[in-house]
């Protein structure tokens, strides 16, 4: 079973991907880390006019030691990622690994942006994770409190909006709701609630796919 997760900036689709990773026994791909990490690997470039060419170098030459969560979670690096994710040779190159993870033995769990449209258009479940903008920023804020970094919240709002606006415009990204995708909005849901809202979709999706094809 591959199910694809996708949704904006911190709308807690990562929490919702890996709680059904654990809870159906399958692999787990957070393909923000990906862009993440090429945009990490050309921080030193951001404002150059080399920018374009080391990202997709980067992106061509990733490798897992660079995937590392720990070095890639801050605002400034999703910043980075985001702009780097405009680069459709980058996607290009992204493109291969996830395709790979998701076609795995048994299946697999993706999240992203455009894992429903473009990675895996076939996947049995889709999800796409909705939360209003001022949820999702105090989320990603303790998020980063947890993590020892101090927050301004009101930087970070802006932050968040930015990465939305540049994520929406991006003309090599398939960063919309599959028509197949189910819509979970998680602005009024704890984690428990909205893993419990996500597996009941995914449950009822296998169960009327096995109905039909009897
Ligand atoms: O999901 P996360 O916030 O870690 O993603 C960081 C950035 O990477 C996003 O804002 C988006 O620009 C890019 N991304 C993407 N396609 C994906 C996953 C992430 O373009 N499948």
């Amino acid at each position: 079973m591959i199910i694809a997760v996708d949704g904006p900036a911190a709308s807690g689709k990562g929490t919702l991907a890996s709680g059904l990773a654990r809870h159906y026994r399958l692999p787990y791909l957070d393909t923000g880390l990906l862009y993440r990490a090429v945009g990490r690997a050309v921080e030193a470039y951001e404002d150059s006019e080399q920018f374009e060419e080391r990202a997709i170098a980067a992106a061509l030459t990733l490798d897992e030691g660079d995937i590392d969560p720990e070095f890639l979670l801050s605002a400034k690096i999703g910043t980075l990622a985001s702009k780097v994710a405009v680069i459709g040779a980058v996607r290009r190159a992204l493109f291969d690994y996830q395709r790979d993870f998701a076609t795995q033995d048994n299946g697999a769990v993706l999240d992203g942006r455009d894992i429903g449209t473009t990675i895996c258009p076939e996947a049995d479940v889709k999800l796409f994770i909705q939360a209003d903008s001022k949820a999702r920023m105090e989320r990603r804020a303790r998020q980063l409190e947890a993590r020892g970094q101090a927050v301004d919240r009101y930087a970070l709002y802006h932050q968040i909006e930015e990465r939305d606006a540049r994520d929406m415009a991006n003309p090599n990204g398939g960063f919309y709701k599959a028509n197949d995708a189910h819509l979970l909005d998680t602005t009024l849901l704890d984690i428990e609630a909205a893993l419990r809202a996500a597996i009941a979709i995914v449950d009822g999706t296998m169960a009327r796919k096995a109905e039909a094809s009897l």
